[in-house]
């Protein structure tokens, strides 16, 4: 029977196990904490990892292949990228390459590697201090600071004068390492494509909206986005590029920008499972599973005709609520019920308390919709939005 091993399965991972299982895989997981316990009971094997980053990632990942040598290595999150990078390339089994997930693991150095292609982005500096970096970013306000390694918006701000550079140099005094950039203005997407050896199989545009400055946390995504086709024929090169400088093999890649006034700029590039259902919108765009094609490309297994066109409009929905205590939660059943909804779920209940919006974990519910048309997917989506709904007091300091 063949073996795959997840290098994390959370709860969005799951559909890989189920897809593992029609390929007549057994699933063997690396996990950590809860997410070990949770997972226990859905796989054929849960190698525990002594935490939940990197580096421990990595350890549990080696322990589970020397106990026994998968046949397919699959990331799931950015903390798993590097555990299955190294075994992929230990064991030469199909994967994104080393090259490129150390790439993707640091935003300091994809900024590098693009460069020196020639790839369109913003001009950067990575620094050890926001002092350091105060006369480099003075002439190019607004920049955008953040941490190197982190995702889901956390630490990431925009800073748009010299007082607020100030404050945030001070705030941010005790972090050894950021990277700040110069801010590009333009509609945001991403890219997600199937990759088989350098190339693309399929690629799909997806339009993200977020809450915007200072935080850009995201709350919505559109899969099968609409662009003029020259627009459309730059985001594809732009994605060849990218697997070029990234010298990308195999797998998913998931790469974001905006659509500058000079065309489709690189925000950061990531090579694992995209979050926020993105996953399942693309599924239900093409009517493929991508889960099971990236396992597919995972075992080296042969792929079908790739999809021509979307066969419906898909979109997630992630629920933002003001900052302080939860007094309802509204219009989750009648959600429910609407025809164009697939799933809805709100994380919060009365009585909780509910951070402000800095990150994707602040974030209290999630929708998935889906629409024969993209007019009537935008119905459902206004739907979603007006009866959907997280009310909160603020708390009494
Ligand atoms: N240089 C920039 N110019 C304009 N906006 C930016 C810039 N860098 C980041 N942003 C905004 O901040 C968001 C988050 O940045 P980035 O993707 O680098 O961080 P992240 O923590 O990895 O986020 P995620 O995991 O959600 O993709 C971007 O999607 C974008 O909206
Ligand atoms: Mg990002």
């Amino acid at each position: 029977m063949r073996d795959l091993l997840m290098v994390g399965v959370g709860r969005m991972g799951r559909p890989y196990v189920a897809a593992a299982r029609r390929l007549g895989a057994n699933v063997r997981g690396v996990e950590f904490g809860a997410r070990a316990e949770a997972a226990a009971e859905l796989l054929g094997g849960v190698h525990r990892a002594r935490g939940g980053f990197d580096e421990p990632l990595v350890e549990a990942a080696l322990g589970a292949a020397a106990e026994r040598a998968p046949d397919a290595v699959v990331a799931f999150s950015e903390e798993h990228v590097m555990g299955a990078a190294l075994l992929q390339d230990a064991l030469g089994l199909p994967g994104p390459s080393l090259h490129a997930s150390v790439l993707s693991r640091n935003k300091s150095l994809q900024r590098a590697c693009f460069a020196a292609h020639g790839l369109p982005q913003p001009d950067f500096m990575v620094t050890q201090s926001l002092d350091d970096a105060e006369a480099w970013a003075a002439p190019r306000l607004p920049v955008v600071v953040k941490p190197l390694s982190l995702s889901g918006s956390r630490g990431v701000e925009l800073v748009v004068d010299d007082v607020e550079y100030r404050e945030a140099a001070e705030r941010r005094a005790h972090e050894s390492l950021l990277i700040v950039e110069a801010a590009v203005h333009g509609p945001e997407y991403s890219w997600e494509g199937l990759v088989e050896d350098g190339r693309i199989w399929f690629g799909n545009i997806t339009a993200k909206e977020t809450t915007g400055p200072p935080h850009f946390v995201e709350v919505a995504h559109r899969a099968a986005a609409e662009l003029e086709d020259d627009v459309a024929a730059q985001v594809h090169r732009l994605a060849v590029g990218v697997i070029g400088a990234l010298r990308f093999r195999t797998g998913l890649m998931h790469l974001e920008f905006r659509i500058a006034e000079d065309g489709p700029t690189i925000m950061e590039v990531a090579v694992r499972t995209p979050g926020d259902f993105i996953m399942e919108i693309l599924g239900l765009s093409y009517d493929i599973d991508w889960f099971e094609m990236t396992l597919r490309l995972a075992f080296g297994l042969p792929l079908p005709d790739p999809p021509t066109r979307p066969v419906r409009y898909a979109a997630s929905y992630l629920l933002a609520a003001p900052a302080g205590r939860v007094t309802a939660v509204e219009g989750l059943a009648e959600t429910q019920a609407h025809c164009g909804v697939v799933q809805a779920e709100v994380k919060v209940a009365e009585g909780d308390v509910v951070a402000s919006t800095s990150s994707s974990l602040d974030r209290v519910g999630s929708a998935i919709v889906a629409a024969p048309t993209r007019a009537a997917l935008e119905d459902v989506l206004a739907f979603v939005r007006s009866t959907l709904r997280v009310r909160t007091e603020p708390l009494c300091s």
